[in-house]
């Protein structure tokens, strides 16, 4: 049976990170509404025209758009053998819902939810120091795991930029509106014993570790 690990999470909790680092040590597909709404922005397609209107204030994306492109990403056999660790979605009790109907097609479910916390403080110094390469989408933050060379990526030499939606008033919004709407999620799936908390606020490394080391469980 296919197995769905969704990490929830507030803005620059570190979930890309781990989800990142969890795919390659469980060669389960990574999937992120984030990066797939940013891709349809870049390519200028009409989902990114209508994604970007809303991301740039901060807010969610309506749920059916959501729902319709993380629909087409799973149905995609080729791309999500064996399941996916699912980052940045569901983000709302109906995408949750949305979520669980469609694993249900395919025989599989939600086997268990990362929660990675941390104070509004630290959400605030990660996303402002955060920095991506444009090609691989490799994360990098100027404090706490810097480029080798200033604006260049490690690993391919690409150029690396930071997020329109990382500006402070825009990341601000944008934790607000995961309190709103995100957090009744925790509930959701508490409720149904999938929830697994796990301390952000520790080196990268040892978040990794905590939240195997819980998985195996
Ligand atoms: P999305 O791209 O999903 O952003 P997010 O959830 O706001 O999360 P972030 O990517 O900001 O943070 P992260 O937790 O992944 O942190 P990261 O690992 O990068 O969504 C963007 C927008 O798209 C939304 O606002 C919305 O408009 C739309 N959207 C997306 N999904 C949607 C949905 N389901 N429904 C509706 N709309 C949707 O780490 C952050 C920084 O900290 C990095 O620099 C990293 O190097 C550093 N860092 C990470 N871990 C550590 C650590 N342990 N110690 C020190 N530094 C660390």
């Amino acid at each position: 049976m296919s197995t769905y690990i969704v990490l929830l999470g507030p803005p620059g909790a570190g979930k890309g990170t781990q989800a990142k680092i969890l795919a390659d040590t469980t060669k389960l597909a990574h999937i992120s509404s984030g990066d797939l709404f940013r891709e349809n922005i870049q390519n200028q397609t009409e989902l990114g025209k209508q994604a970007k209107s809303y991301m740039d204030k901060g807010e969610l994306v309506p749920d059916d758009l959501t729902i319709a492109m993380i629909r087409e990403r799973i149905s995609c056999a080729e791309c999500n053998k064996g399941g996916a660790i699912l980052d940045g979605f569901p983000r709302t009790p109906a995408q949750a819902d949305a979520l669980e109907k469609m694993l249900g097609e395919y025989g599989g479910q939600v086997n268990a939810v990362p929660y990675v916390t941390a104070a509004e403080s630290i959400l605030i110094e990660r996303t402002g120091g955060r920095w991506l390469c444009r090609e691989t989408g490799h994360v990098y933050h100027e404090k706490f795991s810097p480029p080798k060379q200033t604006g260049v990526c490690d690993i391919d030499g690409s150029e690396l930029y930071q997020r329109d939606d990382d500006k402070k008033e825009t990341v601000t919004k944008r934790i607000r509106v995961y309190f709103e709407q995100t957090m009744p999620l925790v509930e959701y799936y508490r409720q149904r014993g999938r929830l697994i908390e796990i301390n952000g606020v520790q080196p990268v490394e040892q978040v990794t570790s905590e939240l195997l080391e819980a998985l195996k469980k």
